[in-house]
This record gives structure tokens, sequence and C-alpha cells, in this order.
């Protein structure tokens, strides 16, 4: 079975606490577990990571990135200035899709450039939770299943 990284950068740990209006009132573990229903209808395989630290998530898409079907990243404030989670991305050669759930074009100027979008196959942005389950049904179509 085709296995998906859905990996969550800085401070999405405290989603439901964090922000509410702009992050909504659900929590992380709440998301992974409606990832992981909709995993199973659609015959995914997934496999969560969140970490506040950049060189965690650089080992992580490292160790697990070339064995794997495709990853779902939420690099949070990574995602404006972290070359080297970019350059992990390239690294390891793994089909990704960036998600956020905040329509990052409609807030602060900084938040309006993502350095990861590059090397994305694409970038979801504005749609919440939605936005991880909208990458879900992309790697369901386009990865081959065995
Ligand atoms: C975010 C947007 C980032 O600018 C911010 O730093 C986050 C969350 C989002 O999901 O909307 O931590 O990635």
């Amino acid at each position: 079975m085709a296995k998906i990284l859905v990996v969550n950068g800085p401070n999405l740990n405290l989603l439901g606490k964090r922000e509410p209006e702009i992050y909504g009132s659900k929590t992380l573990e709440e998301l992974n577990q409606h990832l992981s229903n909709l995993a199973a209808e659609l015959g995914l395989e997934l496999e969560f990571y969140q970490s506040n630290i950049e060189g965690e998530l650089i080992n992580f898409i490292h160790d697990k990135g070339f064995d794997c079907g495709g990853m779902i990243i939420n690099p949070g404030a990574y995602t404006h200035y972290s070359y080297a989670i970019r350059d992990a991305i390239s690294s390891v050669g793994l089909k990704t899709v960036e998600v956020h759930l905040s329509n990052i074009h409609d807030r602060e100027e900084f938040r309006t450039k993502s350095v990861i979008a590059p090397v994305c196959e694409g970038s979801i942005v504005g749609f919440g939770f939605y936005g991880y389950a909208m990458a879900l049904s992309y790697f369901s179509d386009n990865l081959k299943k065995d």
C-alpha cells in the first residue's frame, strides 16, 4: 500500500488552542483522525509527524522520504524562510503537496512568500482542514497502489 507522510511544523501541535479565529477550533489529533478515516476509505497508508524543530523535520524527511509515495506538509512559519526544508524535499525527490490552513495571501506581507512551494506539486491554502483532505484526494488519484 502506498504510504503518504503527513507532516506538520512548528506551533501546529497547538491547533484548537492557537488563534482559533484563524486556525479553527479542532485539534491536530482530530485532524489526524479525520485523515486516517479518509485514508482507510481511499486505500492509503498515512504516517503522521509533527515537530517544532527545523532539524527534526529535515531528519524525518531524510529518513522516510525515499521510501514513500508522497508527502503532505504544512511547514508552519518555516514555509517563509526555510531553504533547508526546501532542500530536504528536493533531496529525497518526494512528491509533495504544501498545505496551509489559513489563506497566507490574505495576511501579513511576510506570509505571502513560500520558499517551499517551488519544490511542491502544488499548494493548497485557506481551506482549513479541507486542504489536507484535498491533498489526500490528489494522492489517491496520482499514486500507484500496490
Ligand atoms: C500556516 C501559515 C503560516 O504563516 C504560520 O506561520 C503557521 C500556519 C497555516 O497553516 O496557515 O504556523 O502554515
